[in-house]
């Protein structure tokens, strides 16, 4: 079961409201985002609209705005929402005793074909 998530560290590294990138080989960048109730979520670091870091952008609620041009990024779903459309792809995260995990399979994946 543990072989299947990769341990990316503490829980505390990233404050509330903030997001932190990890890169992963051979993979593109992940920004893995805390909300302010406390929820972590990870997605590809790339706004669906120009690629645009979305790390960088303001979180508020589940939602990442993206700091290029204001489009709002669901941080559940990936999905752009309002009238903008598109879709970045979200990674399986979850919590155990204070550290964060990534499922492998979505991260490596890329890395082991390449
Ligand atoms: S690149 Fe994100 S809104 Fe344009």
């Amino acid at each position: 079961m543990i072989g299947n998530w990769l341990d990316i560290g503490p829980v505390t590294q990233i404050e509330p409201g903030t997001a932190r990138t990890l890169p992963v080989l051979g993979c593109e960048e992940i920004a893995v985002f805390h909300t302010m109730r406390g929820e972590f979520f990870a997605l590809r670091n790339q706004c669906p609209h120009k690629q645009g870091p979305l790390s960088q952008g303001i979180v508020h609620g589940d939602v990442v705005t993206c700091p290029l041009h204001n489009w709002n990024i669901s941080l559940r779903s990936g999905k752009a929402l309002g009238d903008d459309e598109g879709c970045v792809p979200t990674i399986p995260l979850k919590v155990d005793a204070g550290r964060l995990y990534l499922l492998r399979s979505a991260v490596v994946t890329r890395a082991e074909a390449a």
